[in-house]
């Protein structure tokens, strides 16, 4: 074909380029379908226990993720900061992730530890009590609303159909778990949760 066809079709030409550009898109992407390190969990990696994999959708419920991200990247200014950078074996059983990109409070990647229950507990209900200059919202109403469990197993067991190994055992014990407890203690229960694996295994 003559190029001069190529050249007087611009429709032609967009699409070529198209097709030309995506193969470095692919020879990027295509790799990390297949590398272990990027799709095998960090040794050491649980799934959420039942009451904090309710916690996890308060956090979303709540928009928590909207002013919090859960990824701290691998420059000095944030290792310092929060710890470890994230790596991608944490997020294996995550669906969906919640790395986030605005970061109006600080990053929550390793807040696991870091605080003790109460501390969180007293945060949620009024950050100023805590931190006088906060602009986060107070979140008075989970330590009021109870959670019946009724639903937990069904999220374990849709979380299991993509891959995420929940065992039958806490499957069967979820609703159990999780009855009786109150948002507040399920979202601090995942707030205590994250980025401890990495932490553990080092
Ligand atoms: C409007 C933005 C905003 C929202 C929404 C928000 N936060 Fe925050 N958060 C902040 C800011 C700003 C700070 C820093 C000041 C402070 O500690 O209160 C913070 C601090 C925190 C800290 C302490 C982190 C540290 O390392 O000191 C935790 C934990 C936290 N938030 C959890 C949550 C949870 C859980 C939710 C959802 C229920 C939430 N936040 C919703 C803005 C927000």
């Amino acid at each position: 074909m003559e190029h001069q066809v190529i050249e007087k079709r611009i429709g032609l030409m967009g699409l070529l380029i198209i097709v030309v550009i995506s193969f470095g898109g692919i020879a990027e992407i295509i790799p990390l379908f297949f590398q272990s390190e990027v799709i095998e969990p960090v040794a050491g990696l649980k799934p959420p226990a039942a009451l904090a994999l309710e916690g996890r959708d308060v956090y979303i419920r709540e928009g928590c993720h909207v002013c919090h991200t859960q990824m701290v990247r691998p420059l000095r200014a944030e290792t310092e900061r929060y710890g470890h950078y994230s790596v991608a074996g944490e997020s294996v059983y995550e669906h969906p992730f919640l790395w986030g990109s605005k970061r109006t409070g600080p990053d929550l990647a390793r807040v696991g530890g870091r605080y003790s229950n109460e501390w969180h507990r007293l945060h949620l209900l009024n950050p100023r009590d805590l931190v006088p200059e906060s602009n986060m919202p107070a979140f008075p109403w989970l330590a009021e609303a109870q959670l019946d469990g009724s639903q937990t197993a069904a999220k374990m067991r849709a979380l299991r159909s993509v891959g995420v190994p929940y065992g039958d055992d806490e499957i069967g014990e979820a609703a159990e778990a999780v009855k009786g407890h109150t948002e507040m203690e399920a979202l601090i229960a995942y707030l205590q949760s994250l980025g401890t694996a990495l932490k553990s295994a080092r």
